[in-house]
């Protein structure tokens, strides 16, 4: 059995955060290095997802390009993955040629199969910036509750689902611009036709329970036709003459990445055609790590784009969706600042990287969604990784250096038991993708050997039976050094293995209970796997990558002015009478206030939290005796003030009342 494992391939448009690895680049790993040291023929691929409008939107907030946006992030994602220990093989993206090629030749083959259909549908289009709108992009007043900021796809004051069409006064979130309908033809995936197949097909595998009702929900309410045609300048070009300025839908083309970032993989071994053990193969196991929000693209969409296609494809053999991961109690959030960036963990903490890794296994929303919090990430190093693993491991190395460092090893049979059991059972926990489930035997069989070495008190014991109590744990050791490699291998893992002198063992090695290895010698005096985080350094790593928390919880002690220091400052209250993003620079807006004594500008880095519409006509507090300076060119006068929360989120301050333009605030 041949296995090709994937993760879901991150959007181009920002860096991964913790949410992101637990959710499916992690679990994909552990799986993908288990099924190495089970002997197993393993491809693990993964790639950035370079099309669709989360690139497009993130280029125009940004005042860029979609391709400058790829080319900053593509490596930025790798980098971070690579970091993490992810061990892919190949790590692509959608922009590349090959991808391209491939993509446009399934579209025309589903073409030619007759199961596309052209359609002619209306969409809101929005004038200013050239494009036509995803539904989420539109904003207006909601036909039910009259809540003036109600998305089109629903409205978040009374939860009502919506069509962009149902709102009064739609705008563009983009640009503020009053959205026009306009008809286009798009083609559309048959579906309903494809039900019966894709029924067939869901109905012979297995799933997770969180995955299985999921796909159940949509079979009940009847698949319709879907389009795979979007109106954007910005993708994968339908390879029509008649449908020059469109693209293929992006969860159309993304997921047909697995088959060409396996295409480039091939090629990269210099074997080309290799990529058809995986894919056109029914030898081969197909696993895709993904995000709950990905579920109904890999489990129908994606299948049934590959039965329609009937080129003997492979089908996905397993889908193990994870929920998601929150962060202190809320989503986690790149946009609103909410968020552990891994590139900025990698930075602040590159030493223990391992340690974020069994965290992350211990935490993974695996059933449910889980919360990460700064105060668990230190008690599951401190309690469950220091404490009851590598200190057990530290102090079995330091007990053997002490009696002499080198030794005969015979296991006594309950120990060579329950490192047997252990393993079958780690064992069948990853391959039905209980990863956390999984670590926790390893910290079991940890507890009942630091329980049975207390017991067998080598101390008390004159030297050379001492020696030999010690080294009988020189097995476990041996053991743990490729049992843990799935979860730790960037440095706890090697780094016992070195100590002890062993490699890698094939694992069903360690499902028999007879000895490993027969002799223990020690090189060196035993270094600590991982040591403790101070509550110092965690306080130091938390300020480094949640500055918006910290800042706020900050104990620093106050620092009184007096009242004429604060009289020298000249509050007034403005009303903004125009704005307008300020070219190449994402943060800042060019407002125009008025005041009592007539108009000025302010340049004011908010722009990544207000659109300039929803500025204009608005009141807000303004410092008037700021001494101006240049930004960007503008001469800018003055600040206006915003509040800032504990997710970075910046909100306006003003009157609760409006007053006249020029009031002083005192
Ligand atoms: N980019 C998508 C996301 O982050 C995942 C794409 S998975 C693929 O949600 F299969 F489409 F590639
Ligand atoms: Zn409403």
């Amino acid at each position: 059995m041949r296995h090709l494992v994937t993760a879901a391939l991150p959007y181009a448009n920002g860096p991964l955060h913790i949410g992101h690895i637990a959710g499916a680049y992690l679990p994909a790993d552990i799986f993908a290095r288990y099924l190495r040291l089970r002997g197993r023929e393993v491809l693990f691929i993964c790639g950035s997802d370079e099309h669709g409008v989360a690139i497009t939107l993130r280029a125009f907030q940004e005042n860029t390009t979609p391709q400058a946006i790829i080319d900053k992030y593509h490596p930025l994602l790798e980098q971070s993955l690579r970091g993490m220990g992810i061990s892919m093989d190949f790590y692509g993206r959608t922009s590349d040629p090959l991808h391209h090629e491939v993509s446009q030749r399934l579209f025309l083959r589903l073409l030619e199969k007759g199961w596309l259909e052209k359609r002619s549908v209306e969409q809101f289009w929005d004038p200013q910036a050239q494009t036509f709108l995803p539904d989420r992009y539109i904003v207006g007043t909601c036909p039910h509750c009259g809540y003036e900021e109600a998305y089109g796809d629903q409205c978040e004051k009374c939860g009502a689902l919506l069509a962009p069409t149902d709102l009064r006064n739609p705008r563009s979130r983009l640009t503020g611009a009053v959205p026009e309908k306009r008809t286009s033809e798009q083609y559309y995936l048959r579906l309903d036709a494809l039900q019966p197949k894709i029924e067939a097909y869901v109905r012979c595998q297995t799933w997770k329970p969180n995955v299985g009702p999921v796909i159940e929900n949509w079979l009940k309410a009847g698949l319709a036709p879907r389009a795979i045609t979007r109106d954007l300048s910005w993708g994968v070009p339908v390879p029509l003459p008649e449908m020059q300025s469109k693209v293929l839908y992006v969860w159309f083309e993304a997921p047909l990445g697995y088959i060409s970032i396996s295409q480039r993989w091939a090629q990269s071994i210099g074997e080309p055609e290799r990529w058809k053990d995986f894919w056109k193969s029914p030898d081969t196991h197909i696993t895709h790590f993904i995000g709950k929000d990905n579920i109904v693209f890999h489990t129908i969409i994606f299948p049934a784009v590959l039965m329609a296609a009937e080129e003997g494809y492979t089908l996905p053999a397993a889908v193990p969706a994870n929920e998601f991961l929150n962060l202190e109690g809320q989503k986690l959030s790149t946009s609103r600042r909410w968020s552990i960036d891994i590139h900025e963990y990698l930075k602040a903490a590159p030493h223990r990287v391992d340690e974020l890794r069994f965290v992350l296994t211990a935490l993974m929303p695996q059933t449910k969604d889980r919360d990460f919090t700064w105060e668990e990430f230190a008690t599951r190093i401190n309690n469950e990784l220091v404490a009851t693993l590598t200190n057990l491991i530290h102090r079995i190395l330091t007990l053997l250096w002490r009696y002499g460092g080198e030794a005969g090893v015979t296991p006594p049979d309950y120990l060579l038991q329950a490192r047997a059991e252990a393993a079958r059972t780690v064992a069948a926990k990853i391959e039905a993708y209980d990863f956390s489930g999984a670590l926790e035997d390893i910290l079991h069989l940890a507890q009942v050997a630091n329980k049975s070495l207390t017991e067998s008190a080598p101390w008390h014991k004159p030297q050379g039976e001492a020696l030999s109590i010690v080294a009988s744990y020189a097995d476990l050791l041996a053991a743990l050094g490729t049992l843990l490699e799935p979860f730790l291998p960037v440095r706890v893992a090697p780094s016992l293995r070195a100590q002890i002198g062993v490699e890698l063992f094939p694992w069903e090695r360690l499902e028999e209970p007879t000895p490993l290895i027969s002799h223990v010698r020690l090189k060196d005096s035993p270094q600590p796997l991982v040591v403790k985080l101070s509550s110092e350094e965690l306080q130091h790593l938390r300020a480094q990558l949640f500055p918006t928390a910290s800042t706020s919880a900050s104990s620093a002690p106050m620092e009184y002015i007096s009242i004429e220091d604060f009289q020298k400052v000249q509050l007034r209250v403005v009303t903004i009478r125009a704005a307008e993003r300020v070219p190449k620079a994402d943060k800042l807006l060019k407002l125009t206030i008025e005041s009592a004594d007539g108009i000025h500008t302010v340049v004011s880095g908010v722009a990544q939290h207000y659109s300039p519409e929803e500025l204009v006509g608005k009141q807000a507090v303004w410092v008037a005796n700021l001494a101006p300076r240049s930004l960007r060119g503008i001469q800018s006068e003055g600040m206006l003030l915003f509040a800032e929360d504990r997710e970075g989120r910046l909100v306006r301050v003003a009157p609760e009342s409006p007053v006249t333009p020029g009031s002083l605030v005192k």
